[in-house]
């Protein structure tokens, strides 16, 4: 038996939870579990929106089934190929000979580089741009999001209930836990964390795209969101967007600091203590510290996208930048993180070359405003890098 969640009338829940999965997409740590949505419309005609991933697989056919209750499904709505949501598309084929699929151009193609398909244009129906299906008692349109965060995105706009089903945006790491709405939980004390990470790390570096996407939405009336991972929006859909207005255009939210450090024996990892020490003496209160050894870099990239300024500190490591600093450095590039105060302290015993390495990587990026104080370690800290760090912590206090 399983217990399938009814959304409204003839709108239900099909999807399921993860909790045994140590990294997302092979990559990111997801210790609250993480959640493939699919929804399950029952009008005349019967939509599905998306497959699962398949560690759910089985308990997501069971759910389809069981709302189906012995019904014909008309259509499957593809929104987003990547597979933790379109693992199941093959099997749904198989099993629904007459469904046909709904989706734009670009995911046809990638339908038939996932799966064995024949007679594949019969099966599936090309959508564009404000493009509409109606099912009897709704009108779906479907809205293009192309790279948010892979090519072949879209999302269905449902005017009847003003319902947006919306791919990957909004959606947020964790399992669901029973609760299936946001205003059920207390969203910013237990999931925002989770959003940001998932948001940063996932779709961060794609903000021209996200940007797009929210300005398409800005027109549409909006009372539901519902992503394909995390809880349902129904209440407070302001508050996040203006989340996704600040993320996607790198402004950060909170003005404060992020201090991370890669240290080997601990000469670094005190600098960078001395220095939280004086931030904090001159009144600052959001200091994040993270030893890039310890903490899974998705995480201070997550902070990164949060706070207005960071600092790194690494040790000069084989002539170079320490390997989990290097990492870190590159995922931040990577992602696209622009208009923040950054500066550096650099640490090696007889060539310290780490600073000018960690700057190379990030003052590249946009909006970067790299501070020109750059203590520097030959080992221990000694009196006149105290005065150095005193120095950074005056600059940073002055450019907040
Ligand atoms: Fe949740 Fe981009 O897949």
């Amino acid at each position: 038996m399983n217990y399938v969640r009814k959304i409204r009338e003839d709108l239900y829940w099909v999807g399921g939870s993860d909790r045994r999965l140590a990294l997302f997409e092979n990559a990111y740590p997801v210790p609250n579990g993480i959640a493939y949505n699919s929804y399950l419309l029952i009008d005349e005609k019967i939509v599905l929106f998306d497959t699962a991933d398949r560690a759910v697989s089985e308990q997501y056919q069971a759910n389809v089934e069981a709302v189906l209750a012995g019904r014909h499904l008309d259509y499957l709505v593809v929104h987003h190929m990547e597979p933790d949501h379109c693992w199941a598309i093959g099997e749904m084929m198989r099993n629904y000979p007459d469904m046909k699929i709904v989706c734009t151009a670009t995911a046809m193609k990638m339908i038939g580089q996932f799966f064995d398909v024949d007679n594949i244009k019969e099966r599936i129906m090309v959508v564009a741009e404000g493009d509409t299906l109606n099912t009897g008692n709704h009108e779906l349109t479907f809205v293009t999001a192309p790279m948010v965060h892979w090519p072949e995105v879209m999302v269905t706009y449902d005017k009847s209930t003003k319902t947006l089903f919306s791919a990957d945006a909004f959606g947020s790491f964790g399992a669901i836990n029973g609760n299936l709405y946001t205003d059920e939980v207390n969203y910013e004390r237990d999931y925002l964390d989770e959003s940001r990470r998932y948001y940063s790390n996932i779709v961060g570096k794609y903000g021209v795209q996200v940007q797009a996407l929210l300005k398409k939405a800005s027109s549409l009336e909006i009372e539901m969101l519902c992503p394909l991972h995390g809880l349902i929006w129904r209440e407070n859909i302001g508050w996040i967007v203006d989340k996704y207005l600040k993320w996607s255009s790198y402004t950060p939210e909170e003005k404060g600091v992020v201090i991370a450090y890669a240290s080997i024996y601990g000469n670094t990892e005190n600098a960078a203590n001395i220095l939280a020490g004086m931030l904090a003496d001159k009144g600052l209160r959001n200091i994040k510290m993270y030893d890039v050894s310890a903490t899974h870099d998705s995480y201070i990239l997550a902070d990164a996208f949060r706070y207005s300024h960071l600092v790194f500190a690494s040790v000069t490591y084989n002539n170079g930048i320490f390997t989990n600093m290097e990492n870190l450095l590159h995922h931040i590039a990577a992602h696209n993180l622009q208009n923040r105060t950054v500066a550096f302290i650099q640490n090696g015993t007889w060539a310290p070359t780490s600073g000018k390495l960690m700057k190379d990587i990030i003052e590249p990026l946009k909006g970067m405003s790299i501070l020109e104080q750059m203590p520097t370690l030959k080992s221990a800290v000694k009196p006149d890098q105290v005065k150095e760090l005193a120095a950074l912590a005056d600059a940073i206090v002055a450019s907040m």
